[in-house]
């Protein structure tokens, strides 16, 4: 199946999902949206009004200033794979619980996997914590660490960056230092990718098995 088909039929699944509470108040799950091929994956927290309205994620407020922070380093909103921890809406807009968290996880990794991205960005503390269990994001925001083969850039979550003037600071300096991030992050990849290869050719070749018929 190719990574289109995988997250189509993610996306399917996650429509009819009932594995946590939050289907019950759900009006249409937001699985993400993206490229299948996208060199980055931006995860979120779970959708607020407009998102449980549209089925989108970030097309509310935090959306247009995500949208903004993006353009600010760079890169296009389409550019990019966009989705949250949590596909269905918690009422109110409450944290997601964590038999949530753990119920919907199964399905962004899945779609982790099928996209097999380069860097992923968390925007808020419960995406970070997927990735960074007890780390602190006040103490990790704009930083990026290497997990697996893969590296992870905490941003604080765009929504509550909007209404506190010093988060909002902050999130505009962390999202200025991106590009230089990427670059780096790129640089890494690209070295381990060469490396890998210059191993691959170095090594001798095997003798190619005579097939035994008789
Ligand atoms: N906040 C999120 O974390 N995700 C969305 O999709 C919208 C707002
Ligand atoms: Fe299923 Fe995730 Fe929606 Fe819960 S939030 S019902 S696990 S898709």
């Amino acid at each position: 199946m190719s990574a289109e088909e995988t997250l189509a039929q993610i996306a399917g699944e996650v429509s009819v999902c009932t594995n946590c509470e939050l289907h019950k108040t759900r009006k249409k799950s937001v699985p993400g949206v993206g490229p299948a091929n996208a060199e980055i994956m931006l995860i979120g927290e779970g959708p607020g009004f407009n998102e449980n309205e549209q089925g989108l994620p970030f097309v509310g407020q935090a959306g247009k200033f995500l949208s903004e922070l993006l353009a600010q380093a760079g890169l296009q909103r389409e550019d990019v794979w966009i989705g949250n921890v949590v596909k269905c809406r918690p009422p109110n807009n409450r944290d997601p619980l964590p038999d949530e968290l753990a119920a919907c996880d199964k399905y962004l990794e899945r779609q982790i996997e099928a996209i097999d991205p380069s860097i992923i960005i968390t925007l808020g503390r419960f995406s970070m914590g997927k990735f960074s269990p007890g780390a602190k994001i006040s103490a990790i925001h704009g930083q990026m660490r290497k997990v697996g083969n893969r590296f992870v850039i905490s941003m604080f979550h765009p929504a509550a960056a909007l209404h506190q003037p010093q988060l909002k600071t902050t999130i505009l300096a962390d999202f200025a230092k991106l590009p230089q991030l990427l670059e780096v992050a790129r640089r890494e990849l690209g070295r381990a990718a060469a490396e890998a290869k210059a191993a691959y050719e170095a090594a001798p070749e095997e003798e190619p098995k005579q097939l035994k018929l008789f």
